[in-house]
Parts: C-alpha cells; structure tokens; sequence
C-alpha cells in the first residue's frame, strides 16, 4: 500500500470526468488499498480517486469508528430532504463551507469485488457519499455555496 499525494484545488484535473470502471481487477483492489491508506493518513472520512490524479469512479469511505469501504461506479438513485451542513474537502484543506446537502440517499455500485451493492444512508454517510460521487463527476463542494456563502477557515476532518 501507498499514501498518495492529493492534488490541491485549482489542479484541473479535479474538474474532469471520471470514467467508469468496466474491470474490478488487481490495478483496481491495488488502487482502493492505496486511497484507503491515504484516506486514513491524511485523516479524512471520504476519498474520490481523482482526488489522487486517477480519473476512475471509485470512492472510499471511512467515518469514525467505522470499517472504511469502497464503491466502485457509485451512482445516488434517491434523495431526499434538504440540510445545511459544514462541509470540507481533502483539496482545500483547512476550510469549510455551509452548503445544502439531502438528509438521506440511497446509492448503489459495485464492493471492491465485484459485488453489486445499494445502501441506504443518513447523515454523515449519506453527504460523504454525495461529496465523493461529486468528485467523480468533476464537482466540488465549493461549487454549492449559495449566493451568500461563505468559506470559513476551521479545523476538522475533511472529505
Ligand atoms: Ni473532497
């Protein structure tokens, strides 16, 4: 395993799409060990593998005290209510916006083997899984900050 360096806001390729993964082989398990550690060495509850320059639709996820998992293809099939949350991100380390996010959303993709899964999620979970799917699709917090929002300048656990 490896801790890879996270490219930091304003690198373009944080900006692109990624593609989906057609092939869950041994690149793609190598890869998730590698944002798993990376996730956990740089304290953050959600990576999205163009976070670390890999244009893949890949995401894992590790909330506090929680095994951390990935989910490959992720797709958000239902959502619903609306909160405001704080929210922040690995690229903009130390900053934090207030933005909109749904209270509960269903997602489904594929477990690192292969496996479909769909996981019905609230909260903290449920707008990780929102943030790290945005990544996929080139998409940063930053971009929901309504007309008056702000960024503020905190310290946390980042996404
Ligand atoms: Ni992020």
């Amino acid at each position: 395993m490896a801790i890879l360096p996270i490219l930091p806001f304003g690198n373009p390729i944080l900006r692109q799409k990624s593609k989906r993964v057609s092939n869950i082989d041994g690149s793609i398990q190598k890869l998730i060990d590698d944002m798993i550690e990376t996730m956990r060495d740089a304290n953050g509850a959600g990576l999205a593998a163009p976070q670390i320059g890999r244009l893949l639709r890949v995401i894992v996820i590790g909330l506090p005290e929680e095994e951390p998992f990935a989910l490959i293809n992720p797709q958000i099939v239902k959502r619903s209510g609306e909160r405001e949350v704080m929210e922040g991100c690995l690229c903009l380390p130390g900053y934090r916006g207030e933005i909109k996010r749904a209270v509960s959303v269903t997602a489904k993709g594929r477990d690192r083997h292969g496996k479909e899964v769909r996981l019905k999620a609230e909260d903290l979970l449920a707008q990780t899984l929102e943030h790290e799917i945005d990544h996929l699709n080139g998409v940063l917090y930053v971009d929901h900050l309504q007309g008056e929002g702000r960024l503020y300048k905190i310290e946390g656990s980042e996404l």
